[in-house]
């Protein structure tokens, strides 16, 4: 089986082309390198330089290719900018979408596994201690995830109209590293701004310390990126067994860690002593986001292996490594 990975060159994307090759599959790489960095790569793999809203470029790379399933992870991610530029955010993630899936269509490619996200779910009214189920009302709350659930969307029509199989993977808050040099060298999520933070000798930053939960920060759900390239593989077994169909699922462990939890655990793991500052709230945050992973283990067998300190310890070791 040949799959196309979009956004193959990114922290995310090249966790799971390991593990793809890994399965015994064949991978096709497909990145614009707005973000991704082709080093990240093993040597020899077939790269295609794209911009998904090229839409000729992309229907020219299924010329090119013998393609069998699609790994969709190619997408524009910072939700701060994304309520900057809304449109750029449409453009590159649902008009971009549009383009591979017609091109699939156009090339009877029926198998996808798209990266969606929990910011589908906005701010669900939970008890910090509820976990969401993919049966949850989705109401994002910003142009990011507004643009998951589209994708969806369009994900769920090309079930209908032409018998795709997809798996829609929900990711919560991903970190860690599978191995050092491929650990995410963005600075947008919590644990790589506590890593800046320390290293600039500051404190890190708590956004709001008042919220409904034991200690009062955010509780989210951190699930290590190597667990979320496991889950890939799963996925791409779901749909290449089964026949059309839409499956949301989320990629969770079911637990949830505070802000300070996780602080915390930095500082276990990196020696820091530096205490943590509470500052005003961010806007937009549910005071907590954990999932119900119940369907990942029906639906793909898959439950996440790794722990809190998995992440924390493989994200500073990689950290380390990239910062050299
Ligand atoms: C986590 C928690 C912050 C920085 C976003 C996307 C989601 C997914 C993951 C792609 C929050 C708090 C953060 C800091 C803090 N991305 N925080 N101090 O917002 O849960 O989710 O990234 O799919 O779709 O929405 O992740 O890492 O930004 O924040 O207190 O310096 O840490 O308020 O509670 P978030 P995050």
């Amino acid at each position: 089986m040949n799959w196309l990975i979009t956004g193959g060159a990114g922290y995310i994307g090249s966790h799971v082309v390991y593990e793809t090759l890994r399965s015994g599959r064949d991978v096709i790489v497909l990145d614009d390198l707005s973000s991704g960095i082709k080093s990240r790569l093993p040597d020899g793999i077939p790269f295609e330089e794209v911009t998904l809203t090229d839409r000729d470029a992309v229907f020219a790379v299924f010329d090119r290719h013998k393609i069998s399933g699609v790994l969709h992870l190619a997408a524009k991610k910072q939700v701060g900018e994304s309520i900057l530029h809304p449109d750029y955010y449409w453009e590159e993630n649902v008009v971009g979408l549009q383009n591979l899936v017609d091109a699939m269509a156009a090339n009877n490619v029926a198998n996808f596994v798209f990266s969606s996200s929990a910011a589908v779910y906005g701010q669900p009214d939970l008890k910090f201690d509820d976990l969401v189920d993919e049966a949850a009302n989705c109401a994002p709350i910003n142009p990011y995830g507004e643009t998951k659930l589209e994708g969806e969307n369009i994900s769920e029509k090309c079930a209908a109209n032409s018998d795709f199989s997809v798996a829609a993977l929900r990711y919560f808050n991903v970190a860690g590293a599978g191995k050092p040099e491929l650990g995410d060298q963005s600075i947008f999520n919590l644990v790589p701004i506590v890593f800046e933070t320390l290293d600039r000798g500051d404190r890190p930053k708590v956004f709001g310390n008042d919220y409904p939960t034991p200690d009062g920060s955010c509780i989210r759900d951190y699930v290590h990126v190597q667990d979320l390239a496991e889950a890939h593989v799963a996925a791409m077994e779901f749909v290449e067994n089964s026949g059309a169909i839409f499956m949301p699922i989320n990629i969770g462990t079911g637990t949830g860690s505070s802000v300070f939890e996780v602080i915390d655990k930095i500082s276990q793991v990196t020696g820091s002593t530096m205490e943590p500052v509470s500052a005003a709230r961010r806007n937009g945050d549910p005071a907590a986001l954990v999932a119900n992973v119940s369907r990942a283990k029906e639906m793909l067998n898959w439950s996440s292996k790794r722990t809190l300190d998995d992440i924390a310890k493989s994200a500073w070791e990689a950290w380390q490594f990239n910062r050299k």
